[in-house]
């Protein structure tokens, strides 16, 4: 969602805090801001100033004074929850002296209580939004020293957190403090940074400290301190972040969505590095925290996402029930946390989420976690919210991804749960013979995914016929239906064409009355034993006049055209029967002009309700 960038120590500040609110756009890009503690006359602090501009943080440039120098500052790039994209509307959020200023990632729950309250006392607030109210509180506060100003604001409100304070009075200090929306420092040579994901700091430091939900911390230019909202000292330590700045980069491709799906081959080759166990035809997965006792007395596995991983999920809940043999199926963490489920002590339950910081999937994990129940990560970024809460897991190694829609760590997501279902199937009944074919299945991935991109020129020219389409069908069967849903999904995202993914075995109950020569399908057709029932759905749409793209192992003659991937196991095929249409939504939203990288609505990892 939104971001948070902070810095302070002798640079100028104003370009660091652009540079890292570039690197956050991805978060959140209705409009932007930045507050500093302005260079004074002789010893006398010049006080804080802030500018703030609806729209790109290029348009926040553009707007900065001319005079905006000062080496103390804090900036964001907001995703609107409270109040539309506005000037007024974007922080920093200062209070009515224009002393503090606050910016501020998450949801305060009570703010329209607090505003009246605030509001019946004479504050007069000029935005819409609920972060106001902690400026406007902590303005107001008598306590002594900022840490305490900041921490008598967070004890009323209720809500979720990541915040950044500035204030006039203390121009050595930046506050900030974390609950249910990340906050990570970057240690510098005598300066600091602060950020909500250390996408802004790694060009900067790779030693950040990553706060804990409840920590608050003080950082100077040479300094920084942590301790608990309640005020109690902590000792968070600082890990050196594994990603290298140039990750972030462009690296000569004219969007992140087309760098991360070219990145795919090694992307996978990362997941299944150090894992695969030729010897016992498994593979070893260090984190899991799971002992074989353990594994054996597994009787379901529930996994748990939201959107993309939420697909990735779907698939990896087919491969757990066919390779492991336990009754597996995915359900969005959205879903599961409001409907009081049944938490069972014998459910194995998967978060699976490629920021690690989704809050529907975090407080699915808390709840479950809340009623006693063991539940595994399946996550991208170490160290994150998510990867912490959980009793152990797998990293999926996809490296950083930018992109607002997901691409590399839906594959390897779902290769991520490939290497889980072969473990707990050799840990069961999965004999030898097949742990080592999955090996095989696995070992050609890499291979195959560039195969399948040396494509690209062949889904271009298909892409130029479907940008045409205004709404398209996505089909597919068992393991091809998770494959037409995330499909779907990447089209719509990037490329705003209506698309509706179906079971292809649900047609004829419904959707088929929609097929007609403008609404194209795409089917998902592995050469698996469902083929002749999934011609069979294609023959189905021939007769309506639809046209069909498919996606196979072999021409398919129904369709009009077929996209030929390269075989793999049964239980593998998914993996690749999505990467061409990534490339088909990519190149479609690319005729189309739109905005790949930043589709409209949308912000990367979701962090508030
Ligand atoms: C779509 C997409 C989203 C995310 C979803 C969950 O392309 O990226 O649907 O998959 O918001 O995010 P994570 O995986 O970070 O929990």
């Amino acid at each position: 969602m939104c971001g948070i960038v902070g810095y302070i120590g002798k640079r100028d500040v104003a370009p660091l805090l652009l540079e890292g609110l570039q690197r956050l756009e991805y978060r959140g890009y209705d409009s932007a801001g930045i507050a500093i503690h302005a260079k004074g006359t002789g010893k006398a602090p010049g006080g804080l100033k802030t500018a703030k501009a609806k729209g790109r943080v290029r348009e926040l440039e553009s707007r900065l004074p001319k005079r905006f120098a000062g080496t103390a500052g804090i900036a964001h790039t907001r995703w609107a929850t409270h109040g539309a994209p506005t000037d007024e509307n974007a922080h920093p959020h200062v209070d009515t002296e224009g002393k503090v200023a606050v910016v501020h990632n998450g949801i305060i729950d009570n703010a329209d209580e607090l505003r009246a309250k605030l509001t019946a006392d004479g504050v007069e607030f000029v935005s819409e939004t609920d972060t106001e109210v902690l400026a406007h509180l902590i303005g107001r506060s008598q306590a002594p020293t900022l840490e305490e100003q900041v921490r008598e604001a967070l004890r009323v409100i209720e809500g979720t957190y990541g915040i950044a304070v500035l204030h006039a009075d203390f121009p050595e200090r930046i506050v900030v403090a974390r609950n249910g929306s990340p906050v990570v420092l970057g240690i510098g040579e005598k300066e600091m940074f602060v950020s909500s994901d250390v996408a802004a700091l790694v060009s900067h430091t790779r030693q950040v400290v990553t706060l804990d939900d409840g920590e608050m911390a003080t950082i100077k230019a040479d300094d920084y301190r942590t301790y608990t909202t309640e005020g109690s000292h902590t000792s968070a330590q600082p890990t050196t972040v594994e990603w290298e700045a140039e990750s972030y980069d462009m690296g000569g491709h004219d969007t992140y969505m087309h760098k991360e799906i070219s990145e795919q081959a090694d992307a996978v080759d990362r997941v299944l590095r150090g894992r695969i166990d030729d010897r016992f035809s498994t593979v070893h997965l260090g984190g899991l925290n799971l002992d074989p006792r353990e594994a054996r007395a597994i009787r379901r596995v529930k996994i748990l996402g939201c959107g993309t991983s939420y697909h990735a999920g779907q698939i990896g809940a087919q491969m757990i029930e066919e390779l492991a043999r336990i009754p597996s199926d995915a359900e969005p963490a959205s879903e599961f946390r409001y409907r009081n489920p049944v938490v069972d002590p014998d459910t194995l339950y998967i978060a699976v989420s490629q920021s690690g910081e989704t809050y529907d999937v975090l407080a699915a994990v808390q709840e479950l976690k809340r009623k006693g129940a063991r539940v595994l990560g399946v996550v991208n970024v170490v160290g994150s919210a998510i990867a912490r809460e959980t009793h152990g897991g797998v990293y999926v190694h996809a490296g950083p991804e930018v992109c607002v829609v997901s691409t590399k760590c839906f594959t390897n997501t779902v290769v991520a749960f490939g290497l889980l279902a072969l473990h707990l199937g050799r840990i069961r009944d999965l004999s030898v013979a097949d742990g080592k074919r999955i090996i095989e299945g696995l070992r050609k991935l890499p291979g195959q995914i560039q195969e399948i991109l040396a494509m690209e020129d062949e889904v271009k020219q298909l892409a130029a016929e479907y940008a045409e389409a205004r709404s398209m069908m996505f089909i597919g069967r068992v393991r091809g239906y998770p494959v037409a849903r995330e499909a779907s999904l990447k089209l719509k995202e990037i490329s705003y064409i209506h698309a509706e993914a179906y079971p292809a075995s649900e047609l004829k109950h419904g959707p088929l009355a929609l097929i007609e020569p403008a609404m194209p399908t795409v089917a998902i057709v592995p050469d698996d034993d469902l083929l002749e029932k999934n011609r069979a759905a294609l023959e189905e749409i021939k007769a309506r006049s639809g046209r069909i793209l498919a996606v196979a192992h072999q021409k398919q003659d129904k369709a009009d055209h077929t996209i030929v991937v390269p075989k793999n196991e049964n239980e593998l095929d998914p993996i690749l029967m999505g990467i061409p249409l990534q490339l088909l939504a990519y190149h479609v939203a690319l005729a189309m002009g739109r905005d790949i990288d930043k589709p409209r609505n949308l912000a990367k990892s979701v962090t508030v309700e």
